[in-house]
């Protein structure tokens, strides 16, 4: 869990960069409708919750440093015994400020009132433009009001600027904190791939096995996956987004799952690709070494000092080569690398930073060159191999075989954490799991 105590220092932190004389305004992930009137399981926004730990949507926060009557200011939803009833716990004001650490808390209603005066006097907003046209708007008009009092004195802001650089850099270096939260989520999604494993039986559809993720993120405290988990059975396991997850698994064909747990608001993001039956065929592993091997010589690559794209290439080299050896590709090497001919069967990069967005924020390059890795950052290593089943140029045998494997990986100051280590991918660790319960089945 993370403490009042880091919120208030990230709150900080993201201060002490702020130029002077400035303002931020942040707004609460709204509500989406899914159907008329009932709407998603709700999610706060990442930068809303990684500023204030607040859960609730129809709020603002301000961060005003140096201001006198405190520096972080919310506005929430009043508490209201009737929607209470219906709709469950509200902080308001009051709660904001005993539980969430804001220094000053207002209705949400009054927030035209009162929002206007906190940003008039300051020369800079640090505000998202574009991001949600709604809260734009708002915005503007909040702006626009004390730019109609210029002739009353009103000093209107001169600037609008860009939060996400400094806030997003500050999320891409996990704390302790995060680090152990991250490391339970990694823990909850490898469970549920170990149960996967156990459980698949040809004949299943693919949201059965989707199932067996859900119920064990669930009962492990995880709510929500991190994402659409992706079930594709066979040729299936081609097709990179694939979410509908409702065809039959069969006996001979591999399952390719990408599914991953959130856990206190972090994700996890693991894929394992495993045999309906129990036993890998010969061209199913054969491709699948390769894709291990690929994603061996990436994690080695993740360690303080490489570059960003350094597991990518390592990853690269490895899948060129074997699919050479392998027939799937022929020619020089570097040249087949050189003019991405692999991109036929690997046409994805190998990995993205990952904490509290699946896909998480930070940059992947400073000044034009790769960002160099250092402790805290946290990233997934996903090489996989995607033959088509309508491709001609390779023999039928290799045809409609997907495979991929993923990891989440923190780099330390030693090196790398597999936060996702938990749930086997060796053939030999996969057959025999998988085995082992068959037998007890
Ligand atoms: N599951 C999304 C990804 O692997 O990036
Ligand atoms: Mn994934
Ligand atoms: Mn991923």
């Amino acid at each position: 869990m993370i403490n009042r105590q880091e919120f208030a220092r990230r709150r900080r932190a993201l201060m002490a960069q702020m130029e002077e004389n400035s303002i931020a305004i942040l707004p609460a992930a709204p509500e989406r409708t899914r159907n008329r009137d009932i709407e998603y399981l709700y999610r706060q926004d990442s930068d809303f919750w990684y500023l204030s730990g607040f859960p609730e949507p129809e709020a603002v926060m301000a961060l005003i440093p140096g201001r006198e009557h405190g520096e972080f200011v919310m506005f929430c939803r009043e508490r209201n015994r009737e929607m209470e009833t219906w709709h469950g716990y509200r902080a308001g004001p009051e709660g904001a400020v005993s539980d969430h650490g804001a220094d000053d808390a207002f209705p949400i209603g009054d927030i035209d009132e009162i929002l206007p005066g906190l940003i008039e006097g300051r020369d800079r907003v640090y505000y998202d433009l574009g991001r949600d046209l709604e809260f734009d708007r708002q915005v503007m008009n909040w702006v626009n009001s004390i730019r109609a009092k210029v002739r009353s004195g009103a000093h209107p802001p001169g600037e609008f600027l860009a939060l996400t650089h400094a806030l997003h850099d500050l999320r891409l270096f996990k704390s302790a904190a995060e680090i152990k939260v991250m490391r339970r989520a990694g823990e909850i999604a490898a469970a549920a791939h170990i149960r996967a494993m156990k459980a698949v039986q040809a004949g299943m559809y693919e949201y059965q096995l989707e199932a067996e993720y859900l119920h064990e993120f669930m009962r492990n405290g995880a709510r929500a996956p991190a994402y659409p988990s992706i079930v594709g059975g066979g040729k299936n396991g081609c097709i990179l987004h694939y979410i509908n997850n409702d065809q039959k698994l069969k006996n001979g064909d591999l399952v390719l799952v990408d599914a991953g747990a959130e856990y206190c608001n972090y994700a996890s993001d693991i894929t394992r690709t495993f045999p309906v039956n129990g036993k890998f065929s010969a061209e199913q592993q054969a491709l699948y070494e390769v894709v291990l091997a690929s994603q061996s010589a990436a994690i080695d690559r993740v360690r303080p000092g490489s570059h960003w794209n350094e597991p990518h290439e390592a990853a690269v080299s490895v899948l060129t080569q074997g699919m050479k050896d392998l027939g799937l590709l022929n020619g020089d090497v570097n040249s087949l690398i050189e003019t991405e001919a692999y991109r036929r069967f690997y046409m994805h990069r190998t990995g993205h930073w990952i904490g509290l967005d699946v896909h998480d924020v930070g940059d992947y390059k400073v000044h034009d060159e790769w960002r160099v890795l250092e402790p805290g950052m946290v990233m997934t290593v996903e090489p996989g191999i995607y033959v088509a089943p309508d491709d001609e140029t390779v023999a039928a045998k290799w045809r409609g075989i997907g495979i991929r494997i993923e990891d989440d990986v923190a780099v330390t100051r030693a090196g790398h954490e597999v936060f996702t280590s938990d749930v086997p991918k060796a053939v030999a660790d996969i057959e025999k799991l998988m085995k082992k319960n068959r037998r007890a089945a």
